[in-house]
């Protein structure tokens, strides 16, 4: 069952009911400030940090789901309602919301009123700008009033929610004209305030929050709306608000439109005030000024589509099925752009909160938007290295506001400095900036201690070398890509988390997964020393990968697949010796990327056995059988109920490992099919079982053992989109930047007559045209490119603006 459509043309999602399975969000916002904003206008902004900066206020875990956002109310005599539907739910005779790229048009149509609210986050700009045009589309005049409501947050939403004894004294407005200021907290530490504002007169206003709603009523009912007028309160303490009151009569057919700014502004220290008590709003008016008018957001919404647009071209595919083009040139990279500026951090399941940027995690997202973005991409592998220790080790997150590494959930993640070295090398791809390896780089943040970015990837290199096991595998340490897999964790109590804070030694438990990542990663190590010339370390580096291929091949294979690791005794997991969770995803996937038992066939038996084991219709769960009970010396894995999350749910995440694995040995039909059982426009007939947005990924999908075998869960923000963003257009399309240019190595359906991409690389553009007379899924026989046959499958660097029609014969 679906609850909308997709609209390709526009770049667009259509709801067309507003009571979705769940909440179906978008983001805006692509630099400094962003918002959530859901299909019925719920959901919360912050500049940079969602914890540490909010401007909003949101209740997580409420009830109603999704309380509290931009809300419109419409007061029509006596009646009164929202055009989202949310919150007062009254009836709608029309709904509609469109979510675009960096966008969400909302329509609601009552009694022959229409509304309709354009929400975006202009580029280059501090602030969320809402176009509300009211239409009467009735057959006589109407007088109406529209109430405009933000509830604030109160900056640190941490604290916001916790420490009530003193943020119930704090709050405090100002009003001025049509803007509305929260200052709560400026009169001291802070040199940064918001303002709601409002184009127009307006007829009177609201700032606090009791006195709009009344003590017992919820956003549903709001008592100065259902009596049409406002209070003109101003907030002291308490809970601060803005709402604005506006009154019109419009004649039959009569529009009107008012824009509405939710900004941030910060001030120098000296800069601060205007005179005593009262805060200086020059930097606020010129936020004003710059949305006076309706022409002025016409055209500051067409500078985010051409954004838009032009982010979107850098990789452009035509092929014969409409929901590939879709994922590839619209969905799978506006969500890999997301995780790019959210990580883990904002979403409607991620509280924005508890978890920063994750260092393993952005270290991934990069190899879904570096292409869209490469200077940015930069920067990031700037930050991540910033945060790693002297040995190689990372903080396994860092807050978004001060790039400075937190703790809170530990560090000793062994599988995190590796990603550093991937992220890295597929910069370097995209981009040809070798440059970068000489950045001078600090260690934990500290400027006393810094090394060349090349430095900081050679400390990842050896940190597996120096941290290995019995069986010459690397350390899982903390855990590894699986946070779940606590090995070294014997956690008894609730209040001993899984992966604790402090630091601890264990050198037994050891990770195949790590291993497989090592063979992987490693070799762009090695290229990379090559490339300065040195020759020496190269020679001792891939001896250590060709170490731990013997390792893996000796002590990580068990038969018809790769093991998963070996715990603190030295006990296999993912073994068919074991009763329970018998085969993993991540080593079929991760040791067959890595090459690791090709030429001895072990790699297709393994991605066989992840077929006959694995596989369900629905994705490939992460192992089986599920774990049943609690296992002490596996950790947070067998704390979930069979079926979800890392016990045996479907991990969206290393779905494309296995995709990508399938094209190492040659096998397209299969890699493709992986790749569409989870990507969601194949699945948006399941809505109603799926349940999350029908247009981005989930981080994972309730396994085979559950009841609710299907349901989605943790959309958005997931290493998911960038992994399947990698392994259709560079592995099953087979379009992919090497240190010297463009390999074209497609592995496709065998049924497939070709496609073409269209792919911007180092600053020119190769239109690529595959074909497939003999109807295989891999080969490539020949390389014409302008008219000439090239050598091999690397189309080489070309001029900056050059273009380049290029035809790929597969045979
Ligand atoms: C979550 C985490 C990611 C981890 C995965 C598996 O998605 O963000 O870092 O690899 O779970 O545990
Ligand atoms: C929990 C989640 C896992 C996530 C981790 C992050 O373990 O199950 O998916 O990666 O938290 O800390």
């Amino acid at each position: 069952m679906k609850f909308g459509y997709f609209d390709d043309v526009n770049r667009e999602y259509v709801i067309t009911t507003p009571a979705t399975p769940y909440p179906w969000i978008n983001y805006l916002g692509c630099q400094d400030f962003f918002s959530l904003i859901s299909n019925t206008s719920g959901g919360y902004c912050f500049y940079r940090d969602a914890r540490l900066r909010r401007i909003t206020r949101y209740r997580y875990n409420n009830v109603p789901i999704d309380s509290g956002g931009r809300y419109f109310y419409i007061y029509d005599s006596g009646d009164y309602w929202t055009p989202g539907w949310m919150p007062v739910k009254r009836e709608l005779d029309r709904y509609e919301c469109r979510h675009g790229l960096g966008y969400t048009r909302i329509t609601g149509e009552r009694n022959g009123v229409e509304v309709s609210q354009l929400a975006f986050v202009p580029l280059n700009y501090n602030g969320e700008v809402n176009q509300v045009v009211i239409t009467n589309k009735s057959g006589s005049e109407k007088e109406i009033a529209l109430f405009s409501f933000v509830e604030f947050c109160l900056w640190n939403a941490m604290d916001d929610m916790t420490n009530f004894q003193r943020n119930f004294s704090t709050g405090e407005v100002e009003v001025e004209g049509s803007a509305i200021y929260h200052k709560t907290e400026y009169r001291e530490r802070r040199n940064h305030y918001a303002f709601f504002w409002v184009n127009s007169p307006i007829d009177g206003f609201d700032t606090d929050r009791e006195s709009f709603l009344g003590l017992y009523n919820g956003f549903d009912s709001p008592k100065n709306v259902a009596a049409g007028k406002p209070t003109n309160s101003i907030a002291s303490g308490w809970s601060p608000i803005a709402s604005h009151y506006i009154k019109m009569s419009l004649k039959p057919g009569e529009k009107r439109s008012y824009i509405f700014v939710l900004g941030y502004v910060e001030n120098p220290p000296e800069e601060k005030w205007e005179r005593k008590g009262v805060i200086n709003k020059k930097r606020a008016r010129e936020m004003q000024q710059k949305f006076i008018d309706d022409t002025c957001v016409e055209k500051a919404f067409q500078e985010l589509k051409d954004y838009w647009a032009d982010l979107c071209s850098k990789f452009a595919l035509e092929s014969h099925d409409e929901k590939l083009n879709r994922m590839v040139n619209i969905w799978n990279p506006y969500q890999c752009m997301v995780t790019f500026n959210m990580s883990r951090s904002a979403s409607y399941f991620e509280s924005g909160i508890s978890r920063g940027m994750g260092f393993r995690d952005s270290a991934q997202d990069l190899l879904g938007f570096v292409h869209q973005v490469p200077e940015r991409a930069r920067q990031r592998i700037l930050d991540l290295a910033s945060t790693q220790f002297e040995d190689g080790s990372a903080y396994h997150q860092y807050q978004p506001l001060t790039k400075k590494g937190n703790s809170d959930i530990g560090s000793g993640f062994n599988d995190d400095p590796l990603w550093l070295i991937l992220a890295t090398a597929q910069y370097i791809k995209e981009t040809g900036d070798f440059g970068i390896l000489d950045e001078m780089v600090p260690f934990d943040c500290d400027e006393n201690k810094k090394d060349t970015l090349f430095e900081h990837l050679k400390r990842s290199f050896y940190h597996v070398v120096n941290n290995l096991g019995p069986h010459g595998l690397p350390l899982i340490g903390r855990a590894d890509w699986n946070d779940c897999l606590n090995l070294n964790c014997f956690s008894t109590q609730p209040m001993n988390p899984f992966t604790p804070a402090d630091k601890f030694e264990g050198r037994v438990a050891e990770s195949v997964f790590i291993a497989g990542m090592f063979v992987l990663i490693g070799p762009e190590y090695v290229e990379l020393c090559k490339r300065r010339g040195l020759s020496e370390e190269a020679a001792e580096a891939e001896k250590h990968i060709q170490n731990m291929v013997n390792a893996v091949l000796t002590h990580g294979y068990d038969g018809e697949w790769f093991l998963r690791a070996y715990d603190h005794f030295g006990n296999k997991i993912g073994s068919k010796e074991c009763s329970e969770g018998q085969i993993f995803i991540e080593p079929q996937g991760i040791c067959v990327m890595a090459g690791i038992g090709v030429k001895e066939g072990l790699a297709q038996k393994a991605l066989d056995s992840v077929m006959k084991r694995l596989d369900t219709k629905y994705g490939i769960v992460l192992h089986t059988p599920a774990y049943t009970e609690y296992y002490l010396n596996l950790g947070e894995i067998s704390s979930y109920p069979p079926g979800y999350k890392e016990n045996a749910g479907i991990f969206c995440h290393n779905n494309p490992w296995i995709a990508i694995a399938e094209t190492v040995i040659g096998r397209g039909d299969r890699a493709f099919e992986v790749y569409s059982k989870i990507a969601p426009a194949y699945i948006e007939d399941i809505s109603d079982i799926h349940r999350t947005e029908p247009y981005v990924y989930s981080q994972m999908i309730a396994g085979r053992t559950r009841w609710s075998f299907g349901e989605a869960k943790n959309s958005w923000l997931t290493g998911t989109a960038a992994w399947n963003f990698v392994a259709i257009t560079q592995y099953i399309l087979g379009v992919r930047p090497v240190y010297d240019g463009l390999m074209v190595d497609p592995c496709i359906p065998a049924s497939w007559d070709g496609f073409t991409v269209t792919r911007e690389f180092r600053g020119s553009k190769y239109r690529i045209r595959v074909e497939n007379p003999e109807h295989i899924c891999k080969g490539v026989n020949k390389v014409i490119m302008d008219g000439k046959e090239i050598e091999g499958q690397v189309l080489p660097v070309s001029p900056k603006e050059s273009e380049h029609e290029v035809i790929v014969i597969m045979g």
